[in-house]
Order: structure tokens, then C-alpha cells, then sequence
């Protein structure tokens, strides 16, 4: 049984297919609406259900509340209308249509930045074509049709040369992470698709620009900045970047080396758990706090966020009460897959 969808912010009309969600009807008519991870877990495609009804695939309770439920609010990638629907979305407008694909991609370089993030860069095959936007992720499939999700750290231009780079924590006890470290050698061959979600610089936006990376949260951060200086973006960028210790800033000297070399960037790393051997005299603390102190204003702004899906929903909270247009708030929770088995 396929329903309307009416998308009353821009007067648009497309139709799902059976048992498809909001979200895949959008994307499959060519509509691009917010969304990240596409599991029902970061929020990012929350959108209000004007009238009709949909049922969630699935609906975490933290996620969408009861409260927003019946409010009408709803999540385009986890609803699937039972009818014809109206709703209220903001889509996004893109530059270019890119295609997703499903690739095979060797391991080109594989380094240990730190006790546990691993980056990787993968080689693209070379009678392919991946084109994506910095801060985009893709997915790498496993065997039984699990899936892990990682951000890509330099531009399409970078990576035609050296591959595609992640940067991946490797979780204690989780299922795929650790293999990375371990197992996954140069030479390795790892299937991937994408690009997936919404998480890109938007060039049209003439304000100052506010970046916070949480833990890895630094690599989709470092492909928009890399997107921005391709660019010439003359906008003045603050990059906060929240970490335990020094030696989670792994990539400390290239963020100290933006800052020296280009006119009105300014790096603000910050340690929540600094031990005496960090010897650090710089900010302490959480770094949702510290944005907090340094921006009791930020209307004006735009802000990126990414990483741990609890630094993201506290740096919301921080700009929903400084004065930021909710619209200029883009994020990119890292939240678990859901089929831990
Ligand atoms: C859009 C998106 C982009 C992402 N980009 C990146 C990226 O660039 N770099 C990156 O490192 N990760 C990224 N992630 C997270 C990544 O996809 C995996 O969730 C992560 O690597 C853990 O996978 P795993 O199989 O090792 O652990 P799982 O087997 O999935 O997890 C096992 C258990 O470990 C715990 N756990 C999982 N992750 C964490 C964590 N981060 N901290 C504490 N406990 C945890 C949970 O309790 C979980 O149930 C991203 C996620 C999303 C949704
Ligand atoms: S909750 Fe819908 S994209 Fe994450």
C-alpha cells in the first residue's frame, strides 16, 4: 500500500512504497531531508507530523520522548506513514546529486595515533568513481549483514590521492572496533557504501563558525576544515576539540598548526581527565562547559558538533539557551549500531 507524503515547508508531494519509512521515500524521490544515522538513535531527522499517522519501526523512548510524541513530532527514518501524511521538514538543499554505491576498498595505511584510534585510509578502486561531502560517513559491511559506520576525514581531492581516512576508536568489548586494531592489516579488502547523512559545510552561510569534535568526533571536523580551506572560506572558525587526555588529542599538531597558519582560526582543546603526566595548562573540564563560559551569545553562529551522542545532546541543550538559530545547529552523534548481538 503506497501513501502520499505532503511536505507542507516547501509544498512538495512523493509517494512511499510499501513498508518504506519517510526517510528512504524522501531520499529514494530525490528530497534530501536531515538525517545521520538512519537507526532512530542520534535525532537528527526529528520533523513535526502535521496530520495522518505512522507507526516506528523502532522509538527510543531518550530519543523521541512521549511527550514529543504526542505533540506531534516524529523520525522520518524509523516511521513508516499508515497513511497519506502531511509534514513539516526543512530539506536540504545540495549542490549536486551523489550517487550511493557499494565499493570494494583496500587498506592503503594503517597507524596507531594513539593508545586506541586507529586511522585508516582506503583505497578506492581505481576504475571508480566515490564522490561524497566532507564530514559524510560511510559504512563498512561485515558478515551477517552488520554494518559499522565511520566519518571520512579528508576531501574527495585528498582522497583520490591517499584514499579514504578514518579515524576509529576501538571500543573496549565491542564487536567490530577492536578487530581493527587486531586483525584488519594493509592490503586488506573492506566492502563500504555511501555516502550517507547530512553533516557537510554549508558554504552559503556567511557567519562565524563554531566546530566541537568529541573524541574521534575530530575526523568528519577535520574533512570540513580541509573542505573549508579548498575553499579559501575566509569565515572565522573556533575549533574546540573535548578529549580525556593529551594523548586523546591525537592529532593535536595539525589543529596547533590551523591555528598558526590561517587568519582568524582559533584552537581551544580541552581535557576533562588530565592526569599530572599531561602537565596540561590548558582548558579543563567538559567541553560543552567551556563553550558555555566562552559564548553566552552564539546567535550569529554555526555550529558542527560530532562525536559521543552525550556531548552532542549537552552542546544542544548549551545553544538552545545562548541565543544560536536551532537551524544553524548541524551534529553527528556517534551512536552504537543496534543490533548488538
Ligand atoms: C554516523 C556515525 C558516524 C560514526 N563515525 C565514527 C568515526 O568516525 N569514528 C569512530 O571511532 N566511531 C564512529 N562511529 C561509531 C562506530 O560506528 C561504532 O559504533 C563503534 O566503532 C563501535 O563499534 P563496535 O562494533 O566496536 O562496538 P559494538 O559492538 O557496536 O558495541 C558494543 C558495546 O560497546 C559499547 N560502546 C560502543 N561504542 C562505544 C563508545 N564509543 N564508547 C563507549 N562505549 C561504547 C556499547 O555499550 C555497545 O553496546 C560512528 C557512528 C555513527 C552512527
Ligand atoms: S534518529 Fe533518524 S537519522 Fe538518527
Amino acid at each position: 500500500m503506497t501513501h502520499s507524503i505532503h511536505n507542507i515547508t516547501n509544498n512538495t508531494r512523493f509517494h512511499t512504497e510499501k513498508d518504506e519509512t519517510i526517510l528512504q521515500a524522501a531520499l529514494r524521490n530525490g528530497h534530501l531531508y536531515p538525517y545521520g544515522c538512519q537507526s532512530g538513535a542520534c535525532g537528527a531527522c526529528k520533523a513535526r507530523l502535521v496530520s495522518g499517522k505512522v507507526e516506528h519501526i523502532m522509538r527510543d523512548p531518550g530519543v523521541l520522548s512521549d511527550d514529543e510524541l504526542e505533540q506531534g513530532l516524529c523520525l522520518p527514518c524509523q516511521a513508516v506513514p499508515l497513511e497519506d501524511i502531511e509534514i513539516e521538514v526543512k530539506e536540504i538543499a545540495r549542490a549536486r546529486e551523489i550517487e550511493i554505491k557499494t565499493l570494494p576498498t583496500r587498506v592503503r595505511e594503517k597507524t596507531l595515533l594513539c593508545e586506541d584510534v586507529v586511522q585508516l585510509y582506503l583505497s578506492l578502486p581505481s576504475t571508480q568513481t566515490f564522490d561524497y561531502l566532507p564530514g559524510q560517513y560511510i559504512n563498512i559491511l561485515l558478515k551477517n549483514g552488520r554494518e559499522r559506520s565511520f566519518s571520512i576525514a579528508n576531501t574527495p581531492t585528498q582522497a583520490k590521492q591517499e584514499g579514504l581516512e578514518l579515524h576509529i576508536r576501538v571500543v573496549p568489548d565491542g564487536y567490530y572496533s577492536p578487530q581493527i586494531k587486531d586483525s584488519v592489516q594493509v592490503k586488506a579488502i573492506l566492502r563500504i557504501q555511501g555516502p550517507f547523512g547530512t553533516y557537510f559545510l554549508r558554504k552559503d552561510e556567511n557567519q562565524p563558525i563554531i566546530m566541537v569534535a568529541g573524541g574521534t568526533g575530530y575526523a568528519p571536523i577535520k574533512g570540513l576544515i580541509e573542505d573549508a580551506l579548498e575553499n579559501d572560506s575566509k569565515m572565522p572558525i573556533t575549533l574546540y576539540w573535548g578529549a580525556r587526555t593529551r594523548a586523546d588529542l591525537y592529532l593535536n599538531e595539525q589543529a596547533e598548526q590551523w591555528a598558526n597558519r590561517i587568519e582568524d582560526f582559533t584552537y581551544i582543546p580541552v581535557l576533562s581527565d588530565a592526569s599530572d603526566a599531561d602537565n596540561w595548562s590548558g582548558r579543563t573540564g567538559f567541553v560543552h562547559d567551556a563553550i558555555a563560559q566562552d559564548f553566552p551569545d552564539a546567535a550569529g553562529h554555526s555550529v558542527y558538533a560530532s562525536g559521543p551522542p552525550v556531548m552532542v545532546n549537552a552542546l544542544k541543550e548549551v545553544f538552545k539557551n545562548n541565543g544560536l538559530d536551532a537551524d544553524f545547529f548541524y551534529s553527528d552523534a556517534f551512536d552504537y549500531a543496534a543490533e548488538n548481538e
